[in-house]
């Protein structure tokens, strides 16, 4: 049969003569074995929403943020930066394996503050990393390399759905502690904290530093130093993931609180960082892994390592969006429009998170809502059940994931209302 195709080809072709080789290289496969994987969870409903034709639909899958008129958003302080650096004319050489030196520095100083004593001692070495999701990887292979304890890595219950393949795809073991309690719709402590106590020595929590993926839900400073103290008993490495900072509260100190916090407490942490949400740099990719060390000769060492372990990955990184980025941290005055703007995006979702809660009130909805208001960041885990999540993508052909987490940047004051409708009616 094979063989006749290739034979109808050869005539149609007429006087192309294909050798023996190529047709069975043709003819053959290499991947025959190769299953059809699953599509990616949160792609997944994008593709779904586009399909569908009901001009009333809401995307709240994705994770980015739009503005009142449900439009992607460039920063005017991203704008201004990339102005000025397209003025420079500056050239197009490699970076660095371990990126944008005035980068790496600004970055780090933002997790940390600028006058941590970690970085006035120079115990900390910054690489910069294709944003957040580089910048776990990169640390969970540095991890599942050097981390001389354990290859366990305990992340909360849920947690973003990447953080598993990464640090499964890695070489770690995935291990797990409580962290969403259902009936609250809120940080479960108590839980959280018996979990981790029984973590074994020398094992890797990971811990958001601020508006948790996917709940919203964020323990307070109390909570914290609680974790704090527990951690250090239990000798664990703490890896934070920093995705949101700024764009919880508007502030980017508050957000960066609890990471400061444990380093105070002199928890030698790893830290990831990303600059998509709060600098609106999705696809350019800027992010940071910091490793605070012991002095400034481990930092070198681990500095030389990482640098071993990037080479053979993407050999360095890009550097369009680390300039900007960079400009704007570095410029006092694009520093200032960015820090209002940061502001203005976490107000916005605040706004939309207490008229989501207002609106359900007013549709009749029984319900406490409370959590809507006080979670945090940019998800919001209504609650809702699969089958319900089920039935208002399908009435109401508003996307979500099966988990009931919603994007509340995809929320506008045009979209508000038609939102408590449909989840009042599939809640009720
Ligand atoms: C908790 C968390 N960590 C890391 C990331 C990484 O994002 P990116 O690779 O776009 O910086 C995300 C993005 O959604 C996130 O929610």
């Amino acid at each position: 049969m094979a063989l006749l195709k290739s034979t109808k080809v050869f005539v149609c072709l007429g006087n192309i003569t294909p050798s023996l080789g190529v047709m069975s290289a043709r003819n053959s496969s290499w991947w025959g074995g190769v299953q059809m994987g699953p599509p990616d969870p949160i792609l997944g409903v994008t593709e779904a929403f586009k399909r569908d034709t009901n001009p009333k639909k809401m995307n709240l899958g994705v994770g980015a943020y739009r503005d009142d008129q449900g439009k992607p958003f460039v920063l005017s302080c991203v704008r201004k930066a990339e102005a000025l650096i397209a003025a420079k004319q500056l050239d197009k050489e490699y970076l660095a394996i371990g990126g944008l030196g005035e980068f790496t520095k600004a970055c780090a100083q933002l997790a940390l503050g600028a006058d941590n004593e970690v970085l006035k001692s120079g115990r900390n070495i910054t690489v910069q990393t294709i944003s957040g999701t580089g910048s776990l990887r990169i640390g969970a292979n540095f991890l599942s390399r050097f981390h001389g304890g354990s290859r366990d890595v305990y992340l909360p219950k849920p947690s973003w759905g990447n953080h598993t393949p990464i640090f499964r795809d890695a070489g770690m073991q995935l291990k797990a502690y409580r962290y969403y309690d259902p009936s609250t719709c809120g940080f479960d402590f108590n839980g959280a904290l018996e979990d981790i106590s029984k973590i074994p020595e020398q094992s890797v929590i990971l811990l958001h530093a601020c508006a948790h993926n996917p709940t919203g839900v964020d323990p307070r400073p109390e909570q914290w130093k609680e974790i704090s103290d527990i951690v250090k008993k239990r000798n664990l490495l703490v890896f934070f993931d920093m995705a949101y900072q700024g764009f919880a509260s508007g502030d980017i100190d508050r957000d960066a609180w609890a990471v400061r916090y444990f380093i105070e407490q002199g928890h030698n942490i790893v830290l990831s960082q990303s600059f998509a949400k709060n600098m609106g740099l999705y696809g350019e990719r800027v992010g940071g892994f910091s490793v605070v060390c012991k002095d400034n000769e481990e930092a070198k060492r681990v500095e030389s390592q990482l640098k071993i372990l990037i080479r053979p990955i993407y050999s360095n990184p890009p550097m369009n969006g680390a300039r900007i980025a960079t400009t704007i941290l570095n410029t006092p005055d694009l520093r200032a429009l960015w820090l209002e703007e940061v502001h203005g995006m976490a107000n916005r979702i605040i706004k939309m998170r207490e008229q989501l809660a207002a609106g359900l009130k007013k549709n009749g909805s029984t319900h406490n809502w409370q959590h809507v208001i006080d979670q945090i960041g940019m998800f919001c885990f209504t609650g809702l059940k699969p089958e319900q999540v089920e039935r208002i993508t399908k009435e109401f052909s508003v996307y979500m994931t099966k988990d009931g987490r919603i994007s509340m940047a995809g929320v506008t004051s045009g979209n508000v209302e038609y939102l408590a409708e449909a989840i009042h009616a599939v809640s009720k």
